[in-house]
């Protein structure tokens, strides 16, 4: 079997095209969708992220606004930058760009950010209002991966999802979602992670594999099973000498042996990344709607 290869860019235009009227409504009442990402030092993965993000909110008349900060901004200085953004009423979505510099705790700034306008759904907030199920910002990245199976026609209901890693950002909010008592969800969940024992005799039961662990090529052919969906979360740089940057992105699965088992995978790139990015702008205009009323 050859797996299909599923096309993240078109699902996120799919996305990024059925926000379009709703952007439209909210002009007509005078509101403005607004993001603000925060950004301390100059790293370049995260500084592409970001020009990613920007780029996607001028795409759809989002309005748009990059601070930029030295990394050894002080936390103190972070903490009254967003109270000031929490109670400035053009910004409907608040964004800090993970990893943050050692000497800043990550739990307090994400506290810091206002629910109502934590896009990222990374606060305790957020990720409680997940688990109990009610309507609440999702982080992007598994939301996104929500989409790409349902727009993929694969009803995860009685399946057996198998999650590698256990992020706040990925792996947890991951299992929340497909756990889920509701359409497009009721999987039956594993997570598993770097203490897992015997991780391939339990990827190897997966009807959808996640792999959200960050290493190169980490999920090879022996680990799954004929017919599994397999979504690969990595975004790893990996040195090129023939790319004209010097590296390539590959994903956490060694996609060339993996596809020839699967029924259906996410290429890296153009699978997961692109959703990130379409979810992020859907949150932040739910954010704008919801001010709204
Ligand atoms: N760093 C890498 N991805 C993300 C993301 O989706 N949100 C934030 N805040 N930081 C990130």
């Amino acid at each position: 079997m050859t797996a299909k290869i599923i096309d993240g860019k078109a699902i996120s235009q799919q996305v990024m095209k059925e926000l379009v009227p709703r952007i439209a409504s909210l002009k007509e009442k005078e509101i403005i969708p607004g993001l603000t990402v925060v950004i301390l030092g100059e790293d370049p993965a995260s500084m592409s992220y970001v020009k990613s993000k920007g780029k996607a909110c001028l795409e759809l008349g989002i309005r748009s606004e990059t601070i930029m900060l030295p990394d050894n901004t002080s936390q103190e200085d972070l903490v009254k930058l967003i109270h000031r953004l929490n109670s400035d009423k053009k910004v409907h979505g608040i964004l800090v760009q993970l990893p943050l510099p050692e000497h800043i705790e990550e739990k307090l700034i994400l506290e810091a950010i206002s629910p109502e306008k934590d896009v990222d759904g990374f606060s305790p907030i957020n990720m409680g209002r997940l688990i109990a199920g009610q309507d609440c910002f999702a982080p992007a990245t598994p939301y996104g991966i929500m989409e790409i199976l349902a727009r993929s026609g694969i009803d995860p209901a009685g399946m057996h999802a198998v999650i590698i890693g256990r992020s706040n950002n990925v792996g947890k909010p991951m299992a929340a979602l497909l756990m889920q008592k509701r359409q497009g969800a009721n999987a039956t969940v594993t997570v598993c992670h770097s203490r897992t024992k015997g991780i391939e005799a339990i990827t190897r039961q997966a009807d959808i594999l996640i792999a959200a662990i960050g290493s190169p090529g980490y999920v090879t052919a022996d680990m799954v099973k004929p017919g599994v969906v397999i979504i690969d979360v990595g975004i790893n740089r990996v040195e090129d000498p023939n790319a004209k940057r010097g590296y390539k992105l590959v994903g956490d699965v060694d996609f060339e042996a993996v596809k020839e088992i699967a029924s259906a995978i996410t290429p890296v790139p153009g699978g997961v990344g692109k959703l990130t990015i379409a979810m992020l702008m859907q949150n932040t205009v739910k954010a704008a709607e919801n001010i709204t009323g």
